[in-house]
């Protein structure tokens, strides 16, 4: 033995942003911010009757929205988040996000908690933000209260499975 530890204690931290409500917001992401909220309308969601809005803003300002679409076999719906990052790359556009809102309206609850999105939306931001090749800001709020702010989508998922890890 050389004195080597042979085991180690560590500690992940995740900082974020938490604000009482939208009004210590600047302007342009309280607008976003009411553009996931109203992007609920758009849910299709008959079954869990929990409508999840997502908006984001592109480098060049543009807003695309995407919300859940369930199905009646349940693992084909899709999360709000996966279908907006699915649209803007069906676009075919090379803008990209800067920074993305969430918000969710739930039959019979008071939406005014942060929602943390599902770990397979984590996974899909993650890897989103790689292949921009930088962080986008991720907005989390109900249709009112308390508001979280992460400065990138990936501090929701550290040690995550990435293509790095793959062969070739
Ligand atoms: N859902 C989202 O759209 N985003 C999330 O981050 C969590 C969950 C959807 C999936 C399903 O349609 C409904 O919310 C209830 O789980």
């Amino acid at each position: 033995m050389n004195g080597e530890k042979l085991m180690h204690q560590r500690t992940i931290t995740i900082e974020y942003e938490s604000h009482r409500d939208d009004s210590t917001l600047s302007p342009a992401d309280r607008a976003l911010l009411d553009a996931a909220r109203s992007a609920t309308v758009l849910a299709y969601a008959p079954y869990s009757k929990f409508r999840v809005g997502a908006a984001a803003r592109l480098k060049d300002q543009r807003v695309i929205r995407g919300s859940n679409q369930e199905n009646a076999s349940f693992p084909a719906g899709i999360c709000a988040e996966r279908v907006l990052l699915a649209t803007l790359s069906s676009l075919g556009t090379r803008e990209t996000i800067s920074v993305m809102a969430v918000s969710y309206n739930g039959e019979g609850l008071k939406n005014d908690k942060p929602l943390p999105p599902c770990g397979v939306c984590r996974q899909a931001m993650a890897e989103y933000e790689e292949r921009i090749g930088g962080p986008f800001r991720l907005i989390l709020s109900g249709l009112h209260g308390e508001v979280l702010v992460f400065q990138t989508a990936s501090s929701l998922l550290p040690l995550r499975f990435s293509g790095t890890e793959l062969p070739g």
